[in-house]
C-alpha cells in the first residue's frame, strides 16, 4: 500500500471534490459539510457516471448520470440500486491540512 500526498484540506470547497490518478485509477476526494475528506474511485458502478460531478449530500453523493446514491464512508449503493465503488482511507494532518490517500 501507499500513502500519497495529494493537496490540502483548503484545495477542496465544502461539498465540492477533486480528482487525482493513481496508476490507472482515478479517485474522487470529497468534502463533506462538516470538513471529513472521504475518497472514492470516481466511477459509479452502474454505467461508470463521474462521481466527482455528483451532488454531495450528507455523506452520500448522487450520481449525475442516473441519481444512483452512494454512500461515500462504505461505498455501498443505496437500495433499491445494488453495487459497490471502491473507497480508500484517507488522512488528514489536523495541523497543515496535508490530506494523505493510502492506497
Ligand atoms: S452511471 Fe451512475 S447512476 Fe447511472
Amino acid at each position: 500500500m501507499t500513502r500519497t500526498l495529494v493537496g490540502t484540506i483548503s484545495d477542496i470547497d465544502r461539498k465540492g471534490s477533486r480528482t487525482f490518478m493513481v496508476n490507472d485509477t482515478q479517485i474522487a476526494l470529497f468534502r463533506l459539510s462538516n470538513d471529513d475528506i472521504l475518497a472514492v474511485e470516481n466511477k459509479c458502478p452502474h454505467k461508470g457516471g463521474a462521481l466527482s460531478e455528483g451532488m454531495v449530500c450528507g455523506s452520500k453523493i448522487h450520481c449525475p448520470l442516473h441519481d444512483w446514491r452512494i454512500d461515500l464512508h462504505s461505498g455501498a449503493v443505496q437500495e433499491p440500486d445494488h453495487g459497490c465503488v471502491p473507497t480508500y482511507v484517507v488522512d488528514v494532518d489536523p495541523d497543515s491540512g496535508s490530506i494523505y490517500v493510502t492506497i
